[in-house]
C-alpha cells in the first residue's frame, strides 16, 4: 500500500501537526509490513505555474476541448504531478489551520491537481462526477484554538469543511480527521495531544486500515 504524505506545514520538527501524523505512520507501519511512505514536503517541492498555458489549457479543458498545441509541453508537468497524486492507494494530509483555512501551499498543489478530465469529469447534464475512486486518506489537522462543534470558534472552520468538500468532491470520501486542538492555549496543549495521539495510534490499528479494507485500484 503506498502511501502519500502531503505536508502542509514549514515546521518540520517543531510541527505539532507532524508529530500526530508520524505517530500514525508509524503505528500504521508497526501493523502492516505492505506500508510504504513518500513524503511531499510542500514547502520544498516545485509546482508548475498555473497562470499563462497551463490556465488556457485548463479553460480548453473545462469545455470539453482538446488542448492547444502549444500547451501540451507546459500541461505535461501538470499530468506528471496529477499521475503521481493518483500512483497512491492511500493519503496522509498534514495540515495546520492558517487563517481559518488551509496553508497557502496546500491550496496550491490542490489547484494543481484538480483538473476536469483527471480527478473529475462532468456528466451528460453537466453536473461534475468524482473520478478518484477506491482511495482512503487521514487529515490530521492542528489548530492554534479550539474549533470543536461546542466551541463559540466552530463557525470560523473553514479548515476540515473545505478539506472534505475538496477531496470528496473528486471522490475520495473514505476520509478521516485527526484534529489536535487547541496547540496554543498552554493549559491544554498537553490534553490535545494526548488526545489526538491516541486517536492516531487507534485509527492505524482500526479495522478501517487493516489490508483487506484497503481495495488496490486497477490499473
Ligand atoms: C500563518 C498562520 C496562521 C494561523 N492561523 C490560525 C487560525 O486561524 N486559527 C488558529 O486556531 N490557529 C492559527 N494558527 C496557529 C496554528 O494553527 C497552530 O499553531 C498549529 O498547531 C500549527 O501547526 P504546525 O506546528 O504543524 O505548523 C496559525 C498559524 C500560522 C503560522
Amino acid at each position: 500500500m503506498k502511501v502519500l504524505h502531503i505536508i502542509a506545514t514549514p515546521r518540520r520538527e517543531k510541527s505539532n501537526t507532524l508529530q500526530v501524523s508520524q505517530a500514525f505512520l508509524n503505528s500504521l507501519s508497526a501493523l502492516r509490513h505492505d506500508v510504504e511512505v513518500e513524503v511531499v514536503d510542500l514547502y520544498d517541492f516545485d509546482l508548475p505555474a498555473l497562470a499563462g498555458d497551463n490556465i488556457e489549457a485548463k479553460y480548453t479543458l473545462m469545455v470539453g476541448q482538446p488542448i492547444d498545441k502549444n500547451h501540451e509541453d507546459s500541461w505535461r508537468q501538470i499530468e506528471t504531478l496529477i499521475r503521481h497524486f493518483l500512483s497512491a492507494d492511500a493519503y496522509v494530509i498534514s495540515a495546520p489551520m492558517w487563517n481559518f483555512g488551509i496553508p497557502y501551499a496546500l491550496k496550491y498543489y490542490i489547484d494543481c491537481i484538480v483538473q476536469p478530465g483527471y480527478v473529475f469529469g462532468f456528466n451528460e447534464v453537466g453536473m461534475p462526477v468524482p473520478m478518484v475512486l477506491g482511495k482512503k486518506m487521514v487529515c490530521v489537522t492542528a489548530r492554534g484554538g479550539d474549533y470543536s462543534p461546542s466551541s463559540p470558534m466552530h463557525a470560523y472552520d473553514f479548515h476540515e469543511p473545505y478539506l472534505r468538500s475538496i477531496f470528496g468532491f473528486i471522490g475520495i470520501t473514505d476520509l478521516q480527521f485527526i484534529s489536535l486542538q487547541p496547540t496554543d492555549i498552554s493549559s491544554l496543549r498537553e490534553a490535545a495531544f494526548a488526545s489526538a495521539m491516541g486517536q492516531a495510534r487507534s485509527l492505524a490499528s482500526s479495522a478501517d486500515w487493516s489490508p483487506s479494507s484497503v481495495p488496490v485500484p486497477a490499473g
